[in-house]
């Protein structure tokens, strides 16, 4: 079993025209807030502005994008979590700085904590001195990733800048991909 795996899109045009979007159009979605990471995006509004570029990316693909979620984050070292796993796999492209960061998986014996973010999405916090690191990935391109794995981001570039990722829910189950 992978935990992840890069997929070959044309992402590029699409990243731009949510960068932009969530910079000058909904600028309220690029602000950091530790206990609010993850902002769910309005699907009808952003393709009002960004279908064309969407539909290029997923072009040649078999499946299409349920919801968007803007994850934005200041720290250094993130909470070891799984999502809310409605699929066991979520696409991720970057938007801002991205490349000095490596998003981690884990093998954890510890008892998972449930807890519900401010935006209504569950996920289960677990205690990092119970987990072992397996794997990472650095948020480059395109990845498909297991949110059901512990997982957690480390940046090692200047924590007062802000990250920002795209975490897309596709609407069907790719896991066979990371068979
Ligand atoms: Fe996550």
């Amino acid at each position: 079993m992978k935990y992840f795996k890069y997929l070959d899109l044309d992402w590029k045009p699409f990243a731009e025209k949510l960068g932009h979007y969530v910079t000058h159009i909904r600028p309220e979605m690029s602000r950091v807030d530790p206990y609010d990471p993850v902002i769910l995006i309005d699907k009808e509004d952003l393709l009002k502005y960004a279908s064309a570029e969407l539909d290029n990316m997923l072009a040649g693909v078999d499946f299409k994008i349920e919801r968007f979620m803007m994850f934005s984050t200041g720290r250094n070292l993130g909470q070891i979590h799984t999502d809310e796993n409605i699929v066991p796999c979520r696409l991720n492209i970057p938007l801002f700085n991205c490349e000095n960061s490596e998003t981690r998986f884990y093998k954890c014996s510890g008892i998972p904590e449930p807890g519900v973010q401010p935006n209504g999405l569950r996920f289960e916090k677990i205690d990092e001195t119970k987990c072992v690191q397996v794997d990472q990935f650095c948020l480059t391109r395109p990845v498909l990733f297991r949110v059901g794995v512990p997982h957690n981001i480390e940046r090692f570039d200047n924590p007062t800048s802000i990250r920002i990722s795209c975490t897309m829910e596709p609407d069907r189950d790719l896991s066979y991909l990371l068979d």
